[in-house]
Protein backbone atom coordinates (compact mmCIF):
# COMPACT_ATOMS: atom_id res chain seq x y z
CA UNK A 1 0.00 0.00 0.00
CA UNK A 2 1.46 3.63 -0.92
CA UNK A 3 1.61 5.42 1.95
CA UNK A 4 2.60 8.95 0.60
CA UNK A 5 1.13 9.58 -2.96
CA UNK A 6 1.15 12.66 -5.36
CA UNK A 7 -1.17 14.22 -7.98
CA UNK A 8 -0.44 15.99 -10.75
CA UNK A 9 -2.26 18.16 -13.97
CA UNK A 10 -0.32 17.99 -17.42
CA UNK A 11 -1.08 19.15 -20.72
CA UNK A 12 -4.00 21.57 -21.44
CA UNK A 13 -6.19 22.50 -18.44
CA UNK A 14 -9.89 21.17 -17.81
CA UNK A 15 -12.28 22.37 -15.89
CA UNK A 16 -13.15 19.80 -13.45
CA UNK A 17 -9.53 18.82 -12.61
CA UNK A 18 -9.63 21.02 -9.28
CA UNK A 19 -12.24 18.56 -8.22
CA UNK A 20 -10.03 15.35 -9.06
CA UNK A 21 -7.28 16.80 -6.99
CA UNK A 22 -9.96 17.69 -4.07
CA UNK A 23 -11.26 13.97 -4.26
CA UNK A 24 -7.79 12.34 -4.52
CA UNK A 25 -6.59 14.55 -1.59
CA UNK A 26 -9.29 13.78 0.87
CA UNK A 27 -9.61 10.40 -0.25
CA UNK A 28 -5.84 9.53 0.54
CA UNK A 29 -5.62 11.27 3.76
CA UNK A 30 -9.00 9.04 4.80
CA UNK A 31 -7.29 6.19 3.92
CA UNK A 32 -4.08 7.17 6.07
CA UNK A 33 -1.80 8.52 3.52
CA UNK A 34 -0.29 11.50 2.92
CA UNK A 35 -1.00 13.63 0.06
CA UNK A 36 1.45 15.99 -2.20
CA UNK A 37 0.12 18.29 -4.80
CA UNK A 38 2.84 18.59 -8.10
CA UNK A 39 2.89 21.97 -9.50
CA UNK A 40 2.99 21.88 -12.73
CA UNK A 41 2.93 18.75 -14.31
CA UNK A 42 6.27 17.09 -14.89
CA UNK A 43 8.11 19.96 -14.51
CA UNK A 44 7.03 20.41 -11.11
CA UNK A 45 7.87 16.97 -10.80
CA UNK A 46 11.38 17.35 -11.75
CA UNK A 47 12.06 20.72 -9.88
CA UNK A 48 10.69 19.05 -6.90
CA UNK A 49 7.98 21.30 -7.02
CA UNK A 50 5.10 19.85 -4.13
CA UNK A 51 2.90 21.22 -1.35
CA UNK A 52 1.27 19.20 0.75
CA UNK A 53 -2.54 18.60 0.38
CA UNK A 54 -4.42 18.97 3.41
CA UNK A 55 -8.75 18.32 3.39
CA UNK A 56 -8.60 22.33 4.09
CA UNK A 57 -6.56 23.13 1.79
CA UNK A 58 -8.55 21.54 -0.98
CA UNK A 59 -11.55 23.24 0.23
CA UNK A 60 -13.26 25.63 -2.19
CA UNK A 61 -11.63 24.68 -5.28
CA UNK A 62 -14.18 21.79 -6.95
CA UNK A 63 -15.94 25.03 -8.07
CA UNK A 64 -13.17 26.77 -9.91
CA UNK A 65 -12.29 26.57 -13.46
CA UNK A 66 -8.03 26.31 -14.17
CA UNK A 67 -6.49 23.97 -11.91
CA UNK A 68 -4.98 25.04 -8.55
CA UNK A 69 -1.52 22.92 -9.23
CA UNK A 70 -1.04 25.05 -12.51
CA UNK A 71 -0.36 22.71 -15.35
CA UNK A 72 2.52 22.84 -18.17
CA UNK A 73 4.08 21.16 -21.37
CA UNK A 74 7.04 19.49 -20.44
CA UNK A 75 9.66 18.60 -23.64
CA UNK A 76 12.46 17.07 -21.13
CA UNK A 77 9.70 14.42 -20.04
CA UNK A 78 9.48 12.77 -23.53
CA UNK A 79 12.76 10.77 -23.49
CA UNK A 80 13.53 8.11 -20.65
CA UNK A 81 16.55 10.63 -19.27
CA UNK A 82 14.24 13.17 -18.15
CA UNK A 83 11.83 10.35 -16.78
CA UNK A 84 14.93 8.98 -14.97
CA UNK A 85 15.28 11.99 -13.52
CA UNK A 86 11.71 11.76 -12.27
CA UNK A 87 11.78 8.55 -10.69
CA UNK A 88 15.00 9.75 -8.65
CA UNK A 89 12.60 12.90 -7.28
CA UNK A 90 9.80 10.74 -6.30
CA UNK A 91 12.47 9.01 -4.27
CA UNK A 92 13.70 11.59 -2.60
CA UNK A 93 10.00 13.32 -1.84
CA UNK A 94 9.37 9.50 -0.82
CA UNK A 95 6.29 8.88 -3.21
CA UNK A 96 5.12 5.95 -3.42
CA UNK A 97 2.15 6.58 -6.38
CA UNK A 98 0.97 9.33 -8.51
CA UNK A 99 -2.34 10.30 -10.14
CA UNK A 100 -1.44 12.12 -12.97
CA UNK A 101 -4.53 13.91 -14.11
CA UNK A 102 -4.13 15.39 -17.98
CA UNK A 103 -4.50 13.94 -22.00
CA UNK A 104 -2.30 10.92 -23.88
CA UNK A 105 0.81 12.46 -23.97
CA UNK A 106 0.23 12.53 -19.64
CA UNK A 107 -0.17 9.15 -19.66
CA UNK A 108 2.77 8.20 -21.77
CA UNK A 109 4.42 9.77 -19.07
CA UNK A 110 2.91 8.29 -16.33
CA UNK A 111 2.98 4.63 -18.14
CA UNK A 112 7.28 5.48 -18.28
CA UNK A 113 7.23 6.29 -14.55
CA UNK A 114 5.15 3.21 -13.71
CA UNK A 115 7.59 1.09 -15.99
CA UNK A 116 10.45 2.09 -13.34
CA UNK A 117 8.60 1.38 -10.63
CA UNK A 118 6.72 4.35 -9.38
CA UNK A 119 2.95 2.97 -9.78
CA UNK A 120 0.83 5.53 -11.86
CA UNK A 121 -2.28 6.42 -12.65
CA UNK A 122 -4.20 8.44 -15.40
CA UNK A 123 -6.92 9.95 -14.79
CA UNK A 124 -8.47 11.59 -18.15
CA UNK A 125 -8.80 15.58 -18.06
CA UNK A 126 -9.18 17.03 -21.50
CA UNK A 127 -12.24 18.91 -23.10
CA UNK A 128 -11.47 17.15 -26.23
CA UNK A 129 -12.72 13.60 -25.16
CA UNK A 130 -9.92 12.66 -27.64
CA UNK A 131 -8.82 9.78 -24.85
CA UNK A 132 -9.60 6.50 -26.84
CA UNK A 133 -10.26 3.84 -23.76
CA UNK A 134 -12.86 6.49 -21.97
CA UNK A 135 -16.59 7.19 -23.22
CA UNK A 136 -15.84 10.59 -21.51
CA UNK A 137 -12.96 12.95 -19.97
CA UNK A 138 -13.24 15.67 -17.49
CA UNK A 139 -14.20 19.22 -18.60
CA UNK A 140 -15.66 18.10 -22.22
CA UNK A 141 -19.59 18.87 -20.63
CA UNK A 142 -18.44 22.00 -19.42
CA UNK A 143 -16.56 23.43 -22.58
CA UNK A 144 -19.16 22.22 -24.66
CA UNK A 145 -21.92 24.11 -22.71
CA UNK A 146 -19.68 27.21 -22.89
CA UNK A 147 -19.53 26.78 -26.85
CA UNK A 148 -23.51 26.30 -26.45
CA UNK A 149 -23.73 29.39 -24.78
CA UNK A 150 -21.42 31.58 -27.47
CA UNK A 151 -22.82 30.10 -30.09
CA UNK A 152 -26.24 31.11 -28.99
CA UNK A 153 -25.34 34.66 -28.51
CA UNK A 154 -23.95 34.71 -31.86
CA UNK A 155 -27.07 33.27 -33.19
CA UNK A 156 -28.88 36.61 -32.42
CA UNK A 157 -26.37 38.72 -33.94
CA UNK A 158 -26.59 35.94 -37.35
CA UNK A 159 -30.28 36.65 -37.19
CA UNK A 160 -30.08 40.23 -37.16
CA UNK A 161 -27.75 40.76 -40.10
CA UNK A 162 -29.12 37.53 -42.32
CA UNK A 163 -25.74 36.30 -42.25
CA UNK A 164 -24.20 33.08 -41.72
CA UNK A 165 -21.78 32.55 -38.99
CA UNK A 166 -18.50 30.06 -39.14
CA UNK A 167 -17.70 29.21 -35.97
CA UNK A 168 -14.59 27.28 -34.67
CA UNK A 169 -14.73 25.02 -31.53
CA UNK A 170 -11.73 23.52 -30.09
CA UNK A 171 -11.59 19.53 -29.83
CA UNK A 172 -7.74 19.30 -31.33
CA UNK A 173 -8.55 16.74 -34.03
CA UNK A 174 -11.73 15.60 -32.55
CA UNK A 175 -14.76 16.17 -33.95
CA UNK A 176 -16.71 15.55 -30.67
CA UNK A 177 -17.32 19.16 -29.01
CA UNK A 178 -18.19 20.37 -32.60
CA UNK A 179 -21.19 17.77 -33.22
CA UNK A 180 -22.51 17.78 -29.70
CA UNK A 181 -22.46 21.79 -29.77
CA UNK A 182 -23.79 21.30 -33.51
CA UNK A 183 -26.50 19.77 -32.34
CA UNK A 184 -27.49 21.67 -29.17
CA UNK A 185 -27.28 24.81 -31.30
CA UNK A 186 -29.73 23.67 -33.98
CA UNK A 187 -26.27 24.46 -36.31
CA UNK A 188 -27.19 24.25 -40.11
CA UNK A 189 -24.21 22.12 -40.94
CA UNK A 190 -20.98 20.91 -38.87
CA UNK A 191 -17.50 20.03 -40.54
CA UNK A 192 -15.38 17.42 -38.42
CA UNK A 193 -12.26 15.83 -39.69
CA UNK A 194 -13.87 12.61 -39.20
CA UNK A 195 -16.66 12.71 -41.60
CA UNK A 196 -15.55 13.94 -45.41
CA UNK A 197 -17.99 17.26 -46.48
CA UNK A 198 -18.85 18.80 -49.26
CA UNK A 199 -19.26 22.85 -49.21
CA UNK A 200 -21.16 22.87 -52.39
CA UNK A 201 -23.82 20.64 -50.75
CA UNK A 202 -23.57 22.95 -47.41
CA UNK A 203 -24.14 25.50 -50.26
CA UNK A 204 -27.08 24.08 -51.90
CA UNK A 205 -28.52 23.44 -48.78
CA UNK A 206 -28.38 26.97 -47.42
CA UNK A 207 -30.17 28.14 -50.63
CA UNK A 208 -32.94 25.76 -50.91
CA UNK A 209 -33.56 27.20 -47.17
CA UNK A 210 -33.43 30.70 -48.33
CA UNK A 211 -35.89 30.41 -50.92
CA UNK A 212 -38.37 28.75 -47.97
CA UNK A 213 -37.96 32.01 -45.75
CA UNK A 214 -34.56 30.98 -44.04
CA UNK A 215 -32.19 33.81 -43.33
CA UNK A 216 -29.39 32.79 -40.98
CA UNK A 217 -26.89 30.19 -40.76
CA UNK A 218 -24.84 28.59 -38.25
CA UNK A 219 -22.13 26.40 -39.40
CA UNK A 220 -19.91 24.72 -36.61
CA UNK A 221 -16.05 23.60 -37.99
CA UNK A 222 -14.47 21.76 -35.55
CA UNK A 223 -10.36 23.27 -35.23
CA UNK A 224 -8.53 20.12 -36.99
CA UNK A 225 -9.92 20.92 -40.13
CA UNK A 226 -7.98 23.74 -40.06
CA UNK A 227 -9.96 25.58 -42.61
CA UNK A 228 -12.63 27.48 -41.01
CA UNK A 229 -11.17 31.23 -42.47
CA UNK A 230 -11.71 28.86 -46.65
CA UNK A 231 -15.04 27.75 -45.74
CA UNK A 232 -16.36 31.04 -44.20
CA UNK A 233 -15.28 32.79 -47.67
CA UNK A 234 -16.58 29.88 -49.77
CA UNK A 235 -19.72 29.98 -48.22
CA UNK A 236 -19.72 33.44 -48.94
CA UNK A 237 -18.96 33.07 -52.34
CA UNK A 238 -21.25 30.35 -53.28
CA UNK A 239 -24.01 31.37 -51.40
CA UNK A 240 -23.73 35.53 -51.87
CA UNK A 241 -24.91 35.46 -47.74
CA UNK A 242 -22.96 37.20 -45.99
CA UNK A 243 -20.93 35.23 -43.38
CA UNK A 244 -18.51 36.00 -40.16
CA UNK A 245 -15.83 33.45 -38.73
CA UNK A 246 -15.93 33.57 -35.00
CA UNK A 247 -13.09 31.46 -33.35
CA UNK A 248 -14.52 30.42 -29.58
CA UNK A 249 -10.81 28.99 -28.65
CA UNK A 250 -9.78 29.02 -24.94
CA UNK A 251 -12.92 30.35 -23.31
CA UNK A 252 -13.91 26.88 -23.85
CA UNK A 253 -11.28 25.50 -21.42
CA UNK A 254 -12.29 27.70 -18.59
CA UNK A 255 -14.82 28.20 -16.19
CA UNK A 256 -16.89 26.26 -13.24
CA UNK A 257 -17.11 22.65 -14.21
CA UNK A 258 -20.78 21.49 -14.48
CA UNK A 259 -22.15 18.95 -12.06
CA UNK A 260 -21.18 16.44 -14.86
CA UNK A 261 -17.92 17.25 -14.74
CA UNK A 262 -17.68 17.56 -10.89
CA UNK A 263 -18.78 14.15 -9.73
CA UNK A 264 -17.38 12.09 -12.43
CA UNK A 265 -13.57 13.84 -11.51
CA UNK A 266 -14.88 13.02 -8.22
CA UNK A 267 -15.48 9.10 -9.13
CA UNK A 268 -12.60 8.66 -11.11
CA UNK A 269 -10.04 11.09 -8.35
CA UNK A 270 -11.52 8.15 -6.10
CA UNK A 271 -11.07 5.46 -8.04
CA UNK A 272 -7.27 5.95 -8.75
CA UNK A 273 -7.17 6.70 -4.88
CA UNK A 274 -7.63 3.01 -4.61
CA UNK A 275 -5.68 1.86 -7.19
CA UNK A 276 -2.57 2.99 -5.77
CA UNK A 277 -4.11 2.32 -2.13
CA UNK A 278 -3.48 -1.84 -3.54
CA UNK A 279 0.04 -0.23 -4.90
CA UNK A 280 -1.91 -0.96 -8.34
CA UNK A 281 0.13 1.62 -11.01
CA UNK A 282 0.35 1.84 -15.14
CA UNK A 283 -3.45 2.12 -15.17
CA UNK A 284 -5.99 4.61 -16.83
CA UNK A 285 -9.09 5.18 -14.69
CA UNK A 286 -12.26 5.97 -17.44
CA UNK A 287 -15.92 5.68 -18.07
CA UNK A 288 -16.80 2.26 -20.44
CA UNK A 289 -20.81 1.86 -20.52
CA UNK A 290 -21.27 4.58 -17.72
CA UNK A 291 -19.34 3.01 -15.79
CA UNK A 292 -16.09 4.55 -13.63
CA UNK A 293 -13.37 1.42 -14.61
CA UNK A 294 -9.70 1.39 -15.42
CA UNK A 295 -7.68 -0.63 -17.99
CA UNK A 296 -3.94 -1.15 -18.56
CA UNK A 297 -2.12 1.96 -19.35
CA UNK A 298 -0.61 0.56 -23.01
CA UNK A 299 -3.59 -1.21 -23.86
CA UNK A 300 -5.80 1.81 -22.88
CA UNK A 301 -3.58 3.54 -25.28
CA UNK A 302 -3.68 1.64 -28.17
CA UNK A 303 -7.59 1.25 -28.19
CA UNK A 304 -9.83 3.06 -31.18
CA UNK A 305 -12.29 5.26 -30.65
CA UNK A 306 -15.26 5.05 -32.08
CA UNK A 307 -16.61 8.66 -33.80
CA UNK A 308 -20.42 9.48 -33.11
CA UNK A 309 -21.54 8.78 -36.68
CA UNK A 310 -24.57 7.89 -35.95
CA UNK A 311 -25.26 11.20 -33.51
CA UNK A 312 -23.80 12.90 -36.58
CA UNK A 313 -25.93 11.09 -39.29
CA UNK A 314 -29.19 12.86 -37.00
CA UNK A 315 -27.71 16.02 -37.00
CA UNK A 316 -27.50 16.79 -40.42
CA UNK A 317 -31.03 14.94 -41.00
CA UNK A 318 -32.18 17.31 -38.34
CA UNK A 319 -30.63 20.60 -39.46
CA UNK A 320 -33.24 22.22 -42.14
P1 LIG B 1 -1.93 15.86 -23.13
O1 LIG B 1 -1.56 15.14 -21.88
O2 LIG B 1 -3.10 16.76 -22.95
O3 LIG B 1 -2.03 14.93 -24.31
P2 LIG B 1 0.66 16.74 -24.12
O4 LIG B 1 0.68 15.81 -25.28
O5 LIG B 1 1.12 18.15 -24.30
O6 LIG B 1 -0.78 16.89 -23.45
O7 LIG B 1 1.54 16.03 -22.98
C1 LIG B 1 1.68 16.63 -21.71
C2 LIG B 1 3.04 16.29 -21.17
O8 LIG B 1 3.16 14.87 -21.02
C3 LIG B 1 4.22 16.63 -22.09
O9 LIG B 1 4.58 17.98 -21.99
C4 LIG B 1 5.29 15.73 -21.54
O10 LIG B 1 5.81 16.24 -20.32
C5 LIG B 1 4.50 14.47 -21.24
N1 LIG B 1 4.58 13.56 -22.37
C6 LIG B 1 3.98 13.70 -23.56
N2 LIG B 1 4.30 12.69 -24.39
C7 LIG B 1 5.12 11.89 -23.70
C8 LIG B 1 5.80 10.66 -24.01
N3 LIG B 1 5.69 10.08 -25.20
N4 LIG B 1 6.57 10.12 -23.04
C9 LIG B 1 6.69 10.70 -21.84
N5 LIG B 1 6.07 11.85 -21.50
C10 LIG B 1 5.30 12.44 -22.41
O1 LIG C 1 -6.36 19.67 -25.64
C1 LIG C 1 -7.10 20.80 -25.26
C2 LIG C 1 -6.92 21.91 -26.25
O2 LIG C 1 -7.65 23.03 -25.81
C3 LIG C 1 -7.30 21.55 -27.70
O3 LIG C 1 -8.69 21.59 -27.90
C4 LIG C 1 -6.54 22.61 -28.46
O4 LIG C 1 -6.22 22.14 -29.75
C5 LIG C 1 -5.28 22.78 -27.65
O5 LIG C 1 -5.55 22.27 -26.35
C6 LIG C 1 -4.81 24.19 -27.51
O6 LIG C 1 -3.62 24.17 -26.81
P1 LIG C 1 -2.90 25.45 -26.20
O7 LIG C 1 -3.36 25.59 -24.79
O8 LIG C 1 -1.45 25.09 -26.26
O9 LIG C 1 -3.26 26.64 -27.01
Amino acid sequence: MARRIGVLTSGGDAPGMNAVVRAVARAGLQKGMEVVGIRRGYAGLLAGDVVELTARSVSGIMQRGGTCLYTARCPEFRDMDGVKKGVEKCKELSLEGIVVVGGDGSFRGAGDLSSLGIPCIGVPGTIDNDIQCTEYTIGYDTAMNTAMEMIDKIRDTTQSHDRCSVVEVMGRKAGYIAVNVGIAVGAEAVITLEEPYNLNKIADDILRAKKNGKFHFIIVVAEGVGQTDVIARTIQEMTGIESRVTVLGHVQRGGSPTVRDRVLATEMGYHAVELLEQGIGNRIVGLKDGKVYDVDLQEGLAMKKEFIQRRYQILNDTAF
